[in-house]
């Protein structure tokens, strides 16, 4: 193993602590913009908290509301036009991990020369980083992206329907304020949804990453156990503010870089439900209950140990062998009717997707993350063909 661990953004966890907004946000300044979504934190009485204790620590703000799920990048464009031409010190994310994500690119977009489309990787010869970006402070109201404390975002360019990421050391957060109160109001789809997409940031390095890895096999299994545990628990009662820690608790651990720490993986999973959700805006974590399993069933062919180790371990199926292809299958399926037990689907067709448009998925898939060979990185490297496979399945 060889890695370097980096993330300076300080974690503020518990419930009560989005009082501590002022105080926080005026270590960066006097003037900040709060980036919201549709109006659930107008709704839930959040952003007035947030307002009063900005105002109590003598912070003044302007707004840029109205970021959508599955952020666009003109949306994205017009934040970054408030925050430069209103002067603002620091921008605020109050919101899901939509609002994180697009409030992070804003706060690179005052200082960046050119189309922001460029710091996104779509086949493009040239990609351009942020190298600067305002202060940001993630506020989460919803449990899953674990956006409040990394370095990435992802935007999706309404013009091409492409979705693509960026990951760049300037869009850490200063400051996550993680507060499980503003999930109470999270409705119990978005909250399954929310689970599995945690338990999919895990499961992506704990089968895609590099061999002898064995703590960061245990710190994977013990996110996806405290979600199979305390997930259910939130869907069923939205009121159950310690499931809503232990969930939201996981949520940020899943994909802080501390689980993934010297796996080097990919996220296959990830890229390929990045272009369903592009063409048919459905929520991220529901495309991932529906790309995640169907996947696990054409990697565990190729890897049948590590899918054996995951059916015992989290289910506590019992192995005729390290290799038992028929433990590993039953682990797979016991996982995906965990996932349906709280409400996710998993098939296209239970959102209205067809087989269209299945090789259009696997080229955009490969557009944004294939290798020089066409080949989209994970254990085992997928063809396009592969990749239409997987979702033939999930159809
Ligand atoms: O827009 P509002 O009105 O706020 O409503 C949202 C939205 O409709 C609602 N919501 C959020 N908090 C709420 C609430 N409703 C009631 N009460 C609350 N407290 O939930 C809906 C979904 O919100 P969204 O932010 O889109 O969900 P999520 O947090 O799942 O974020 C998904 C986005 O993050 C990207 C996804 O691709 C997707 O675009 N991801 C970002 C990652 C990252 N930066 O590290 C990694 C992830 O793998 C993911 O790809
Ligand atoms: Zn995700």
């Amino acid at each position: 193993m060889k890695f370097e661990y980096y993330n300076p953004t300080h974690l503020i966890f518990g419930a009560g602590t989005l009082a501590r907004l002022g105080e926080v946000t005026s270590a960066y300044g006097k003037k900040a913009m709060i980036v919201t979504g549709g109006g659930s934190v107008k709704r839930s009485g959040a952003f007035d908290r947030a307002v009063a204790s900005l105002s109590a620590a003598g912070v003044s703000f302007v707004e840029c509301d109205g970021v959508e799920p599955n952020p666009r990048l003109s949306s994205v464009a017009r934040g970054g036009e408030i925050a430069r031409t209103e002067g603002c010190d620091v921008v605020i994310a109050l919101g899901g991990g939509s609002v994180m994500d697009a409030a992070k690119v804003m706060a690179a977009a005052v200082y960046y020369e050119g189309d922001l489309w460029e710091m996104f990787p779509h086949g493009q010869a040239n990609r351009r980083l942020p190298e600067r970006a305002l202060p940001v402070i993630t506020v989460p109201t919803l449990a899953a992206t674990g956006s409040e404390m990394n370095s990435g975002a992802v935007i999706t360019d309404e013009k091409t329907t492409i979705k693509s990421f960026v990951g760049a050391k300037c869009l850490y957060p200063k400051a996550a304020i993680v507060d499980p109160e503003l999930t109470l109001s999270v409705p119990k789809d978005q909250t399954a949804y929310g689970v599995c997409d945690l338990i999919t940031h895990v499961t992506e390095s704990y089968f895609n990453g590099v061999d002898g890895t064995p703590m960061q096999d245990r710190f994977a299994e013990s996110v996806i156990a405290t979600a199979i545990e305390w997930g259910p628990k939130a869907v069923a009662d939205g009121s159950n503010l310690e499931a809503r820690a232990q969930v939201q608790w996981a949520s940020v651990v899943a994909l802080n870089g501390w689980v993934q720490t010297g796996c080097m993986s990919p996220f296959p999973v990830h890229m390929i439900e990045h272009t369903i959700s592009a063409l048919h805006d459905i929520a991220h974590g529901a495309g991932l209950a529906i790309v995640n399993p169907a996947w696990m069933r054409f990697a565990a062919k190729s890897r049948p140990a590590r899918f054996a180790q995951f059916a015992h371990r989290i289910f506590g199926i019992e192995l005729k062998s390290e290799e038992d292809m028929e433990a590993a299958l039953q682990g797979i399926d016991r996982f995906e009717e965990f996932l349906r037990s709280i409400g996710c689907p998993t098939r296209l067709s239970e959102c209205g997707i067809g087989d269209e448009l299945l090789n259009r998925y696997a080229e955009d898939t490969l557009l944004v993350a294939g290798n020089a060979f066409g080949q989209l990185a994970g254990r085992p490297m997928m063809t396009q063909a592969d990749i239409v496979e997987v979702l033939r399945a999930a159809v």
